[in-house]
């Protein structure tokens, strides 16, 4: 897999997130796509072996934007690094069908990050939206500012709806189309509440392993029996596709 080697132009913290911007010409950006990404430095470092994966989280034709939180190794390197390396952008991304009627988009942590650029595709296309953010406290909700109009829920309670993200929704079934990254229970949810009439499309965030469909270590259960690799057929797929 091809890594290109570009400069952090701007860093930014948003409460638990860090919000990170680079060139980008090589090719479009499609709104739930990801790129493998890690601190500059592989062969010589070997630290962190693998790259890890990251939804775009905007992408305005120039300047591409990675939004994530430090967990491990490799978030905690890249956090710092002044120079990374991503791939060109991976995966099957969200569809934007127009005549629908309204979309809403929710949602979960770090799971709003692919949300941005599809709100901002979604405007493009015309199509009036809701968004919909649920995080685990005010820290992580920083973020919803640069979400106008959002309603946020926090699950302690110190921002926007004590709860998860679906407690401020009346329904979701009012809706033509229903677009959510999360947490796979979050996920599992949203499918739930958004019933059958509605084209709703779950992004899921499996551990991977190698980002090019060689590993298998990305599956996700589908129904019918089997799986799929969610870093070549995903990682977004229409919820009735899904085992859970
Ligand atoms: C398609 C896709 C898009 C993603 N987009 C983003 C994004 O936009 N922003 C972002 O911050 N993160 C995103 N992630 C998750 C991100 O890849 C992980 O947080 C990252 O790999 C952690 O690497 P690390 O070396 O810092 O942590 P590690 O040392 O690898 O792990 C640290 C801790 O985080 C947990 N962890 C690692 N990966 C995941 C995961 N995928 N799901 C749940 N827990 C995990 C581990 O179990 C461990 O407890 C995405 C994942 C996928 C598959
Ligand atoms: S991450 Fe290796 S097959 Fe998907």
């Amino acid at each position: 897999m091809k890594f290109y080697k570009v400069k952090v132009e701007e860093r930014e913290e948003l409460g638990s997130y860090t919000l990170l911007r680079y060139r980008w010409s090589d090719g479009p950006v499609e709104p739930g796509q990801f790129v493998m990404a890690r601190a500059a430095g592989y062969p010589e470092t070997l630290d962190p072996f693998l790259a890890r994966p990251f939804s775009f989280y905007d992408y305005d034709g120039e300047m591409a934007s990675l939004l994530f939180e430090v967990r491990g190794r490799g978030t905690a390197l890249l956090d710092l690094a002044p120079t990374i390396e991503v791939t060109a952008p991976l995966g099957k991304g969200f569809r934007i069908e127009p005549g629908l009627g309204r979309a809403a988009l929710l949602g979960g942590g770090i799971g709003v990050a692919p949300l941005k650029i599809l709100g901002r595709r979604l405007d493009a296309a015309g199509v009036p939206h809701d968004v919909f953010l649920g995080f685990a406290d005010a820290k992580s909700a920083v973020v919803a500012r640069e979400f106008q109009g959002a309603e946020v829920a926090t699950m302690d309670g110190s921002e926007g709806t004590h709860g998860t993200v679906l407690d401020p929704i009346d329904t979701l079934e009012d809706y033509g189309a229903v677009y959510s990254c999360g947490p796979n229970p979050m996920l599992a949810a949203v499918k739930l509440a958004a019933g059958e009439n509605s084209l709703c499309q779950l992004s899921v965030e499996e551990r991977m392993g190698c980002g090019n469909g060689s590993c298998n270590g990305c599956v996700v259960p589908v129904r019918g029996g089997g799986y799929i690799r969610s870093c070549i057929e995903g990682p977004v797929f229409r919820a009735e596709v899904l085992a859970w």
